[in-house]
């Protein structure tokens, strides 16, 4: 087989976790496969703390993001930048993650130069346009326009076939996010939030973190209100934000969830770190989609702040709960699972049904099977 060039695009920090095992694999291959690495850095610093753990150094960085930038920005800002890229590169695949701007603009601008395009972590829908906003209509979208599907499992597979893809290009491979854990758990770190942590063993952490544009407003005001009501309810629980960089993100949580001596709110931790916080966690409190991969592959309880999820492998294995945003019921849970250790020992015991970290390996070994046909 000659060489075949290989463009990686992305942009956010979830991406680039789960993508730098991809790169990490296809560089293992430099036989038959050249990889491009080519960032949007729709984040800026999140994504800089991600390729530093990974060792991954891009070969193009478009540089795009803007204090509160809206969606239409991102999606011309990297249309713009990528196409000279593709033309000047000639990829003969690019492969986008998941569901985020940079991802369908990436996967878009390679459709209109008819650059084969493979999607990782397809297939994953809620079927509700606006929840979660924009990543269902951004997932799909970037379905449409696919040659070849890594699905991270069954389900998501069948949601592709429901909407007649071919079959033959799906293929399950679990999730790139468990391989980046297994590789995060063997990484031994200190730091500070690590002390702290580890100097209250007794004390019941919960890792909160919460960025979703559906819920920024009032959604994210009563989930910090439930949680500063449920603090003062127990003496022997601390709870542990890392706050996103979004500024509507930093400025609610302060508000709400600032001053208040068992409520630590840091900075967004390196990847490698924050699995070793989840680990730590007694409860997961998130509307993040990495982290309902990844707490259970931890064994670690997650609520799941919205109402709907892509990720109904979760809750039938029983790891996950879905609980919204209302503040009654965000409270109702968290005590649940505080004070019932049977319904506890329950969820932590389910099975993660998000692979077994080879799903890089599956993935590269497709793209193979691909030109080779
Ligand atoms: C984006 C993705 C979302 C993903 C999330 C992961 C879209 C539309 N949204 O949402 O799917 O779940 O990333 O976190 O693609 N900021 C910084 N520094 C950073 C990162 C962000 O300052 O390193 C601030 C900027 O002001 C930026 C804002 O956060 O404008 C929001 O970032 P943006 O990428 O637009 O949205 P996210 O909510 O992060
Ligand atoms: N994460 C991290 N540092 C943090 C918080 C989260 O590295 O302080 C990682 C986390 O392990 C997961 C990813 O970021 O892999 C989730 O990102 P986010 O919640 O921003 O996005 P989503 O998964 O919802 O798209």
């Amino acid at each position: 087989m000659n060489k075949r060039k290989i463009a990686i695009v992305f942009g956010t920090r979830p991406e680039a976790i789960k993508m730098a095992p991809v790169i990490n694999e296809l560089k293992k291959h430099q036989n038959i496969f050249e990889t491009i690495v080519i960032v949007t850095a729709q984040h800026r610093e999140m994504l800089d703390q991600v390729l530093e753990v990974f060792d991954v150094i891009p070969d193009y960085d478009l540089n795009i993001m803007k204090k509160n930038q809206s969606l239409s920005n991102i999606t011309t800002e990297v249309l713009k930048g990528i196409e000279s890229i593709y033309i000047e590169e000639q990829p003969d695949m690019v492969l986008v993650h998941g569901d985020t701007t940079t991802s369908f603009s990436a996967a878009l601008a390679a459709y209109y130069l008819q650059i084969p395009i493979g999607h990782v972590e397809a297939g994953l829908r809620t079927y509700d346009k606006y929840f979660p906003f924009p990543e269902e209509a951004n997932r799909q979208l970037i379905d449409n326009l696919s040659d070849l599907f890594f699905v991270p499992t069954e389900a998501t597979k069948q949601n592709l076939l429901n909407e007649s893809k071919n079959e033959s290009r799906i293929i399950v491979t679990g999730n790139t996010a468990i391989d980046a854990i297994l590789y995060t758990k063997e990484v031994e770190r200190s730091h500070q939030v690590l002390d702290l942590m580890d100097s209250m063993p007794k004390q019941k952490w919960i890792l909160l973190t919460m960025h979703r544009r559906e819920n920024y407003g009032k959604p994210m005001s009563n989930v910090f209100e439930a949680v500063r009501d449920l603090i003062d309810s127990y003496e022997d629980v601390e709870i542990i934000m890392p706050v996103h960089l979004s500024p509507i993100v930093q400025s609610v949580a302060k508000e709400v969830l600032g001053n208040h001596s068992r409520i630590h709110l840091v900075a967004p931790l390196e990847v490698d770190v924050f699995h070793h916080v989840i680990a730590r966690s007694h409860i997961v409190l998130t509307d993040s989609g990495g982290l309902q991969e990844e707490a259970p592959a931890l064994d670690i309880p997650v609520l799941v702040l919205r109402d709907k999820t892509e990720r109904p492998e979760g809750l039938e294995a029983g790891t996950l709960k879905i609980v919204g945003t209302e503040k009654e019921n965000v409270v109702k849970h968290v005590k649940l699972l505080i004070e019932d250790s049977g319904k506890y020992n329950q969820m932590a015991a389910a099975e993660n049904p998000y692979g077994d970290g080879k799903a890089s390996y599956k993935i590269i070994k497709e793209i193979e099977d691909y030109f080779s046909e």
